[in-house]
């Protein structure tokens, strides 16, 4: 039995993002810039992560509650020893239509058809440079495009849907933006341009470090004939175009310019195992306190349901570059955005 359950803005529960890591194998200046997540730097401790089980718990509890969707992030959540392990067990829960991925790329060559096998529908897979040398420079690792692009090319072989999303900040990779078109176009992937975000508080982000969707786009139509798709579904994150006389699309995720708050149905889920009712509000709720002192799965319910009843976050539709500054926000990687 389903039990639809609403927010203070009347929106429902219906996607779950949840982190399995808070470490990646890459530096990404945007995410976790390596002068802050240096060597001594203290991740979560493998005793704090959910185990598989806790997750599988939950994902059903939240099913209950009505998502439909569950996204695994990180950090890198390949990272995680035995992934294909937890996908099996969430996809064999009732009620739930999609399960993916969002990841760097890079062990894909070495888990896309185990990660196939057990029950994992598509990936989601960054890349913000084709030019070997921004990109090292851009991941902090040094780790050119190669690894990437053969990682894409083993989800597209073990039949994995494929997206790629693609940051862009100012300055620094906008010079790409039309290479990553036809790259993708020629390819036949779907490319998601990313408007920079000012998520957590270590990526120095300004509002002048922001290409637009409206930019990006002007850019793309003096290139290619593009037309208007509609959402797939409702609360669908990215906006939509296709080249014309192709099947190939292209899309944008404007949270800072077009924000999307209201029909915003995500809730996170740390690696921890804190919900967390929006990507910039840093009050989580923990649920594996009360799972591990031995909560029933009617009193999560019950504590689910009640956080997202009191759920009130639109922060990107308040967005200023004011706003950004007094905020107690948390790190891309521990939520896994
Ligand atoms: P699908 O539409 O299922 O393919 O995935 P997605 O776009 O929701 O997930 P993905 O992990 O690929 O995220 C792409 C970008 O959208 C990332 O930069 C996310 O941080 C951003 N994003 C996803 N959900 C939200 C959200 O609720 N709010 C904001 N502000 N950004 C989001
Ligand atoms: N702004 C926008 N997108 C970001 N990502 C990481 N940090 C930021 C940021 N500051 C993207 C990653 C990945 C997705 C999960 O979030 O590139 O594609
Ligand atoms: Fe890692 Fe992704 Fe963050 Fe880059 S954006 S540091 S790949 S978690
Ligand atoms: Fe949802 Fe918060 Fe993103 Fe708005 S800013 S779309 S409420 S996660």
């Amino acid at each position: 039995e389903k039990t639809i359950i609403t927010d203070k803005f009347n929106r429902p529960l219906r996607d779950l993002r949840i982190s399995v890591i808070d470490r990646c194998n890459f530096r990404c200046q945007y995410c976790m810039p390596a002068d802050q997540f240096g060597p001594d730097f203290e991740f979560l401790p493998r005793s704090a992560l959910l185990t598989y089980e806790e997750i599988e718990r939950l994902g059903k509890i939240f099913v209950q509650l009505g998502v439909k969707k569950i996204r695994l992030t990180g950090g890198e959540p390949l990272l995680r020893r035995d992934l294909p392990i937890l996908i099996e067990k969430l996809a064999a829960i009732e009620g739930l239509s999609d399960i993916g991925l969002t990841t760097n790329g890079v062990l894909l060559p070495k888990l896309a058809a185990k990660l196939k096998e057990a029950g994992l529908k598509r990936v989601n897979i960054s890349l913000d440079s084709l030019d070997d040398e921004l990109f090292g420079k851009i991941n902090g690792r040094g780790i050119g495009t190669g690894p990437v692009l053969e990682g894409i090319q083993a989800a597209k072989d073990a039949g994995l849907g494929v997206k790629l999303n693609m940051v862009v900040k100012k300055g620094l990779n906008d010079q790409d933006i039309i290479p990553m078109a036809k790259f993708c176009k020629e390819k036949g992937l779907e490319l998601r341009y990313i408007e920079y975000m000012d998520v957590g508080s270590t990526n120095g982000w300004k509002m002048d470090d922001v290409v637009t969707k409206k930019e990006i786009y002007e850019m793309l139509k003096a290139e290619f004939e593009l037309e208007p798709v509609d959402p797939a579904y409702f609360g669908e994150v990215a906006k939509h175009y296709r080249y014309k006389g192709t099947d190939v699309n292209v899309g944008f995720i404007t949270s800072v310019s077009e924000s999307f708050c209201s029909s915003c149905t995500r809730a996170r889920l740390s690696a921890n195992g804190q919900i967390f009712t929006c990507l910039f509000n840093g009050n989580g709720h923990d649920l594996r306190n009360f799972m591990r002192n031995g909560a029933s799965d009617e009193q999560l319910f019950g504590r689910i349901a009640e956080i997202w009843n009191g759920r009130n976050d639109r922060y990107s539709d308040e967005r200023t570059a004011e706003t950004n500054k007094n905020r107690k926000k948390i790190e891309m990687s521990y939520i896994g955005g």
